[in-house]
This record gives C-alpha cells, sequence and structure tokens, in this order.
C-alpha cells in the first residue's frame, strides 16, 4: 500500500491542478446523489428556547470548562431561526439530499413521550418541508450525540431500558415525520460515542474511576439493540406505507498495516474488527467479531472478571439485528498505521487495551487543523474494497467526509484538495473495484461547534460568522468546487 507516494505526488495539485495526472475523467453515474451533512447540536442553537430541554452537551460544557476555546453552543450557527438560509444554501450547491439531526431533547425536552414539545415538531415541519419546496431531499439522523439530559443522568447509552426510550422517540418521529422522511439514520457514530464520549462524559464531570473495558461495550450492545429494535418496529409498521430505508451510521479511519510484517497485516485486522467489525459484523453476521470476543474474553478472565466484559446477545436479539440495515451508512475522514502494542493488554480494562494496537499516521500525509486528520485517500478506497469483500457486497453510502482548516479559510484550496483527491478514489472504487457507492455526503454545509474542538477547526463549505449577530453564511472556494462537481458530476471541468 503506497498511500506516502501517491499523496506526496499529488501535494504539487495543491497549487497547481493542471499538473497532476492522477485525477480521472470518468464521470459519476447518473443515480449517484450528492449531499451535505450537519447536526443539531453544532448548528441549532436556540439552546433553551421554545420549549427545548436540556441536552447532555448543554449540560456539560456548562459544567466543565472542556471547549477549547472557551465557547459553546448556545447559538451556534442559529439554525434554529436561520434554516431557509441554509436551505437557500443548499439550494445553491444543488445537493440532492441534506443530511441533518433532530434535537431529541427539542422534540421531547424530558426524553420521554409524556411531554411533546409543539414548537419543535413546527421547526422539523418547517425544515423538511421547505427542503422539500426545493427539490431537496431530507435525510434524517435520529441521534446525533445530545442525548436529553435526563436520559443522561440515567445512565445515558450505558442504561439497557435506553433501548425502549430511543425506540419510542423514533416512533415518534416516523409518526410525525415519515410521510415525508424516506432516508433514516438512527444513531451517529457509535464507535467515537461509545469509545471515546462516553468515557469522556464521566471524566468531565470529575468522576475519575471510569469503568472503562465495561462502559464501552454496554454502551455499543445498547446502540446495536436500539438499532435493531428501531429497524424491525417500522419495518412492522411504517415500511409498507412510507417506503423509506433506514440504516446505523458507522464511524471508522482504515486500519492498513505499517510494513508487511505478520505482525503488523494482523495488527491492521484486529483494529478492523474493534472499530468497524464491532458494529457491522453483528449488523451483517449476527454477533460480534471473533477476535473481539476472544480478546475481550480472555482479558475480562484474567483481570478477574466473572464475565466478559462484552456482553452477549440472546437467540430474539441476533435474529433482529442480523440484515437490520437497508445499506451500509460510513463516516469516513482519514486512515491509520498499525503495528502490535508492546503492553500486555491485560493490566488495564480498557477498549484500547483489548485491541492493544498502537496506531501512527504517516509523517508524509498531508495534514489539516486537525491532528487527528491527514489526507490519504487511498485509504479511503482500499476501506470501500474492504467493505465489499468482507460483507457480502453492500450498497455503501458515505454519509460525512471532509476536511478541517483554520478559522476563517474562504479561499480553501486544501479542503478542495482534499475533496478531490477523495472523490478520485471513489470513483475509482466505482468504476474499478466494483464497489457500490451509492451517495456521498460532505461534512459539513456550514462552519459549526465541533464539540470541545469549539469553533477551533472548520469543516464548512460555508463560512458562518461567529462574531456576527446574523451568523452571516458565505461560500467558501470548496462551496463552488463541490457544485461544479455536482453539475457536471467529473473532477476535471474545474
Ligand atoms: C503547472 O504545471 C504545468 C505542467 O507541469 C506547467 O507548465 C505550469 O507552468 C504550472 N503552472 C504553475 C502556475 O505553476
Ligand atoms: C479519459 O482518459 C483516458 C486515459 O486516461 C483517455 O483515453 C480518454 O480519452 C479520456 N476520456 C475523455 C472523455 O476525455
Ligand atoms: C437562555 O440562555 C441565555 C444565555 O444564552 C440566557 O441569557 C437566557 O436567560 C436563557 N433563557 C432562559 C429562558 O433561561
Ligand atoms: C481466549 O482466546 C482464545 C484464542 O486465542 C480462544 O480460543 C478462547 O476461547 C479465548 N478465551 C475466552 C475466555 O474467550
Amino acid at each position: 500500500m503506497q498511500c506516502k507516494w501517491i499523496v506526496t505526488g499529488c501535494l504539487t495539485l495543491l497549487f497547481n491542478w493542471t499538473s497532476c495526472q492522477e485525477i480521472s475523467n470518468l464521470t459519476f453515474p447518473d443515480s449517484f446523489l450528492f449531499g451535505a451533512a450537519s447536526s443539531a447540536y453544532q448548528i441549532e442553537g436556540a439552546w433553551n428556547e421554545s420549549g427545548k430541554g436540556p441536552s447532555k452537551w448543554d449540560f456539560i460544557i456548562h459544567a466543565v470548562p472542556i471547549v477549547v476555546d472557551g465557547s459553546n453552543a448556545e447559538v451556534a450557527c442559529d439554525s434554529y431561526h436561520r434554516y431557509n438560509e441554509d436551505i437557500a444554501a443548499l439550494k445553491e450547491l444543488g445537493v440532492n439530499y441534506y443530511r441533518f439531526s433532530i434535537a431529541w431533547p427539542r422534540l421531547l425536552p424530558r426524553g420521554f413521550l409524556n411531554e411533546i414539545n409543539p414548537d419543535g415538531v413546527q421547526y422539523y415541519n418547517n425544515l423538511i418541508d421547505g427542503l422539500l419546496a426545493e427539490g431537496i431531499e431530507p435525510w434524517v439522523t435520529i441521534f446525533h450525540a445530545d442525548t436529553p439530559f435526563p436520559i443522561y443522568y440515567l445512565g445515558d447509552w450505558n442504561n439497557a431500558n435506553i433501548v425502549e426510550y430511543f425506540t419510542d422517540y423514533a416512533d415518534l418521529l416516523f409518526q410525525l415525520f415519515g410521510d415525508r422522511i424516506k432516508t433514516w439514520l438512527t444513531i451517529n457514530e457509535p464507535l467515537m460515542y461509545c469509545a471515546t464520549f462516553i468515557k469522556n462524559a464521566v471524566r468531565f464531570l470529575g468522576q475519575v474511576s471510569v469503568p472503562t473495558g465495561v462502559t464501552e461495550y454496554l454502551c455499543g450492545h445498547n446502540v446495536l439493540r436500539a438499532h435493531a429494535k428501531t429497524y424491525r418496529l417500522y419495518e412492522e409498521k411504517y415500511k409498507s406505507s412510507q417506503k423509506g430505508r433506514i440504516s446505523i451510521v458507522l464511524n471508522t479511519d482504515f486500519s492498513m498495516p505499517a510494513s508487511d510484517s505478520e505482525a503488523d497485516v494482523n495488527a491492521a485486522q484486529t483494529k478492523r474488527d474493534f472499530d468497524l467489525g464491532w458494529f457491522l459484523h453483528p449488523l451483517v453476521y449476527g454477533d460480534y467479531p471473533q477476535r473481539m470476543i476472544d480478546n475481550i474474553g480472555n482479558h475480562s478472565s484474567a483481570q478477574g472478571y466473572p464475565f466478559s466484559r462484552l456482553p452477549s446477545f440472546t437467540v430474539k436479539e441476533k435474529k433482529d439485528i442480523i440484515g437490520a440495515y437497508d445499506f451500509i451508512a460510513i463516516n469516513h475522514y482519514t486512515s491509520e498505521l498499525t503495528v502490535p502494542n508492546n503492553s500486555s493488554g491485560i493490566t488495564v480494562s480498557s477498549y484500547d487495551d483489548d485491541h492493544n494496537i498502537a496506531t501512527f499516521k504517516d509523517p508524509s500525509w498531508a495534514g489539516s487543523a486537525a491532528s487527528w486528520l491527514k489526507v490519504c485517500p487511498q485509504g479511503f478506497r482500499e476501506m470501500l474494497v474492504y467493505l465489499k469483500n468482507h460483507y457480502k457486497n453492500p450498497e455503501i453510502v458515505i454519509t460525512e467526509q471532509g476536511y478541517a482548516d483554520e478559522p476563517n479559510t474562504l479561499n480553501d484550496m486544501e479542503r478542495i484538495n482534499y475533496y478531490r483527491l477523495y472523490l478520485n478514489d471513489a470513483l475509482k472504487a466505482i468504476y474499478e473495484d466494483g464497489v457500490k457507492l451509492t451517495a456521498y455526503t460532505a461534512w459539513s454545509l456550514l462552519d459549526s461547534f465541533e464539540w470541545d474542538s469549539g469553533y477551533s477547526i472548520r469543516f464548512g463549505l460555508y463560512h458562518v460568522d461567529f462574531e456576527d449577530g446574523r451568523r452571516t453564511r458565505t461560500p467558501k472556494e470548496s462551496a463552488r468546487f463541490y457544485k461544479n462537481v455536482i453539475s457536471t458530476r467529473k473532477l476535471t471541468d474545474l
């Protein structure tokens, strides 16, 4: 795998497009869809207005100074009041669809069905109808990190009852909006949420004895159970009349061996199983990857636990989970190289110790404003081929992909370069590798609140002026580039 060489070769392209001969002159298929994405908490603002209840994030960022630039999402892009400007931007781009999320605590301020916020219902009806009026298909993410505070208090995704709470909430969304929503995404990035966010949320509150090695897998287990239950609910109650499709959004870097050695190759496979296989293997094959079952089982018993820290599914749960997807939805930004870690893997119980793999980025890969995001388009193509070969050649939708740069970069040539290289590898995957990739979503429509990075890094195709009360949106050069890709369906006509 020569990621290094090609990325280095294409770096010159950053400053001189014409000198790069790598860019394909192929055309995206007629049926291929382009979209842009956002999430409620990152753009809506209006955090305490119009009947919205507090979310986990509202609580945490006001309780603990975790946001690097001291900012918050009280106003963010003010999309709650300015969604018409978002729709205008989407129309200008010419996207086929807009992937946004519904804020659970805006609709259900206490988290449960006993209190439904009519202003929340009205807001999402306005947004959905506004999109449809412009010919933009609304794609809804049901949960994107913003747990209602009362449910967070009850243990968030560690609490097995969340399976019922989530399914009740999803059922309400199908009733309210399902006549117009044809693409549903249940839960965003459980890997990120369960392996990182949920432990940090405890740590943020100063509780030092985080039960790592337990919380990650409980969270993941409940996510899978909630997703499957929701999928089956939709299938039984709504699918025949509403005719929509459902999946869950998985995120993964692509893990590639640092060398051809057997140990490094094996390390890459283990990491793929822990990152992607954790959720995808149950959906495709009905259970966790064998490497997870073995590693976590062995470590748990060596550590003196009377059970494996990785829970197991009942027969009924397996039956519900297997095949509970209409396509595979993936967020992918970057790749990583893997080597075995030297630790025993059993000193500490944690997700990282259970896979026991060390990862790093090749120093030659072009960087970004986010330390975790380095440019490796070949990793993207390899990931698509891996999904095809290991998960029964599924239909694949990229639900997020994008590049981080410094605030206020309007002439964002590095973002254009990133999209051009990644989309180029998407074309190769479609035409040369026969991958069934059918849609591509840029993250993000707008510069937005990037969780604990605040507004210090930016992903938007549109700049947002966070100093200005109007939150003025301005297209960056990348917006023009993406618009051009969508209208020509090619990467070569600039
Ligand atoms: C771009 O590359 C071409 C071909 O290598 C060269 O002729 C041209 O001068 C370059 N343009 C710039 C602006 O560097
Ligand atoms: C596309 O590129 C190939 C070789 O890279 C060339 O043979 C072909 O003529 C090109 N097609 C168009 C439409 O430019
Ligand atoms: C909502 O939050 C703002 C701070 O963003 C605060 O000034 C205002 O008093 C709050 N409103 C209510 C109704 O609590
Ligand atoms: C430990 O791992 C081995 C494979 O290396 C596997 O055969 C065995 O079942 C595992 N033990 C447990 C308790 O999972």
